[in-house]
């Protein structure tokens, strides 16, 4: 039966791909944001999933905006790094899983959740930087990718609490998936900012430590964030923290936060990154080492 570990969250600026991509990140600019990865890329060594179903944002890469779908699954065999103007970034082609993937669809449409499937699709940085911030730089990525594509950048967005019931919906999925698999579920995008406008360059410390404690403590009461709330605390682009919540309402209840940072600023953005733990991995863990 395949089940959720973990959860990883991570904010996607294209500036940290380019830094790792130019070799940049022991610049002083640089070196505070990478400093923040280390934990995951040791802890990931010991905890590389089969899959990580990926919630991410395309920004206008593939998903011009002719077609903007709500919500959108990767169903297949392989996705390329997408041509972002400066062309693809040197890294691995992401390798899929059509058979979760389609299983996913499946009880998801039943379950009620009108996903778009995807049969072909490039990806860009919002989901290619969270995997070079995790895995560093590898020949191939070490495990197979679904991307979950959410609109995040053209009105009318989904709700923070509809991403949450997405990702309890996926978590009753993967538990109904025969093969024995480890699946991570990850969210990208935020903490504040804003890339345009008179409030250009807007940070909210206040706004994104309140959601990570809550994020870990009390994840409901962030259900109730509004699309306008997101807009007005967080600046325009500050509502991609909705995949966070697709990444929380995967875990279930009684998650233990492994790793927690914060950082400002990497380019507009504030940086952010968490890493979870399921109450089932937590309890197979100390079962495992109890046997040792
Ligand atoms: C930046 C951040 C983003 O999340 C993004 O998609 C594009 C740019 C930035 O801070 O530059
Ligand atoms: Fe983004």
């Amino acid at each position: 039966m395949a089940r959720i570990t973990a959860g990883i969250a991570t904010s996607h600026v294209p500036a940290i791909g380019a830094a790792i991509d130019l070799g940049k990140t022991e610049e002083d600019y640089w070196k505070p944001v990478f400093a923040g990865y280390e934990w995951v890329k040791e802890w990931v060594k010991d905890n590389t999933p089969d899959v990580v179903i990926l919630a991410y944002n395309d920004h206008a890469s593939s998903l011009m905006l002719d077609i903007v779908p709500t919500f959108a699954i990767g169903c297949a065999e392989e996705f390329r790094p997408a041509d972002e103007g400066w062309g693809p970034r040197p890294v691995p082609t992401v390798i899929g899983h059509p058979e979760l993937a389609a299983h996913l669809a499946e009880q998801l449409v039943i379950d009620e959740f009108d996903m778009t499937i995807l049969n072909e699709m490039d990806v860009d940085h919002g989901l290619t930087v969270p995997l070079s911030l995790v895995f560093g730089q590898p020949e191939e990525w070490p495990c197979k990718v679904i991307p979950l594509a959410v609109n995040v950048t053209q009105f009318p967005t989904p709700s923070g609490n509809r991403c949450f019931q997405l990702g309890e919906a996926i978590r009753d999925a993967v538990k109904s998936f025969p093969q024995d698999l480890n699946v991570q579920v990850w969210g990208t995008g935020g903490m504040s900012h804003q890339l345009q406008g008179p409030r250009a360059g807007l940070i909210n410390p206040e706004f994104d430590n309140n959601f990570l404690d809550k994020l870990i403590n009390d994840p409901d009461d962030l259900r109730t964030i509004t699309r306008l709330e997101y807009l007005r605390e967080s600046g325009s682009e500050g509502i991609e923290l909705i995949m966070w919540l697709l990444m929380r309402g995967a875990l279930g209840y009684g998650v233990e936060e492994l790793h927690r940072f914060y950082h400002v600023p990497a380019s507009n953005t504030a940086v952010g990154h968490v890493v979870y733990e399921t109450k089932e991995a937590a309890s197979a863990r100390a079962k495992a080492a109890a046997k040792a």
